[in-house]
């Protein structure tokens, strides 16, 4: 059950700005995105539901990845059906590098002279420092939906974070910029919304947004599925979604895994 949070969150201005069109806040919950999962089995849940969270206690990241949820971080989850007819279940995992560019886009429009980079699929570095990560997640039933969950660090300075995640990660604040949650969510959800149709309508307007932040091309990078590691120079982002390795003189197409190491 929702809790009313401390930290008021205006529920109506995300309705009536963004493409929302209905909204859980919590004080406290384990994990955004499993919130999204078990709300994504009933038929009267409506699309897009956005499911959002003062405090994370087991925030959830890609492969061995957890998530840092200090207070001032902006953590979310978002419950879509897209339109089969339009984007089929083969595209769908084209939505990961569509939602780190947006999150991009929507950054560079905040802060223009910084620079802001995508690492494939969907991490977002700031100042060479992660700033946001992503977990997308499929649903298949009732009916096919997807939870794209984000994680931000706003306003949770990494100065009060574990020693180990200082160098790693980065806040938005620790470059000067004071920006209230409410406003960069919704900055947020409207990209999302823009770029997401985008996918479905003129894909490739979408692919050279991934292009334009990618961090990896041109660079040896190291990438782990968790079955076997490739190690080669990075050539590109394939339309599919697939990062392209230049390995023993062969073009590699890596569907899934983490970058682990790149320079
Ligand atoms: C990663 O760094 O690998 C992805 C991190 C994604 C974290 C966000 S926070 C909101 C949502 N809920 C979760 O449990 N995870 C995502």
């Amino acid at each position: 059950m929702a809790t009313k949070p401390k930290t008021v969150w205006d529920s109506a201005s995300i309705l009536a700005d963004t493409f929302v069109v209905d909204v859980e806040v919590h004080e406290t919950l384990a994990s955004t995105n499993d919130r999204a999962l078990e709300l994504s089995a009933s038929e009267q849940v409506t699309c897009p539901f956005l499911v959002l969270a003062q405090s994370q206690l087991q925030g959830r990241g890609r492969g061995q990845n957890t998530w840092w949820s200090a207070p001032g971080c902006l953590t979310f989850s978002l419950l879509l059906q897209p339109d089969l007819a339009r984007l089929p279940l083969s595209r769908w995992p084209e939505m990961s590098l569509t939602v780190g560019s947006s999150i991009c886009t929507a950054l560079a429009k905040k802060l223009p002279s910084e620079p802001i980079h995508l690492k494939w699929p969907n991490d977002v570095y700031l100042r060479g420092a992660k700033v946001s990560g992503v977990l997308v997640e499929i649903a298949a039933l009732p009916r096919p939906r997807v939870v794209i969950g984000v994680g931000l660090n706003v306003n949770n300075s990494l100065r009060s974070a574990p020693v180990e995640l200082q160098s790693k990660l980065i806040a938005l604040c620790d470059v000067g910029a004071e920006i209230p949650l409410q406003a960069i969510l919704v900055d947020l959800l409207r990209e999302l919304d823009v770029q997401l149709r985008r996918l479905a309508d003129s894909p490739q307007e979408v692919r050279t947004l991934w292009r334009t932040f990618d961090l990896l091309t041109g660079r040896q990078v190291s990438i782990d599925d968790g079955i076997s590691r490739v190690c080669g120079i990075c050539v590109g982002i394939h339309d599919d979604g697939a990062l392209m390795l230049l390995s023993d003189g062969d073009v590699k197409r890596c569907y899934s895994g983490v970058v682990e190491h790149w320079e």
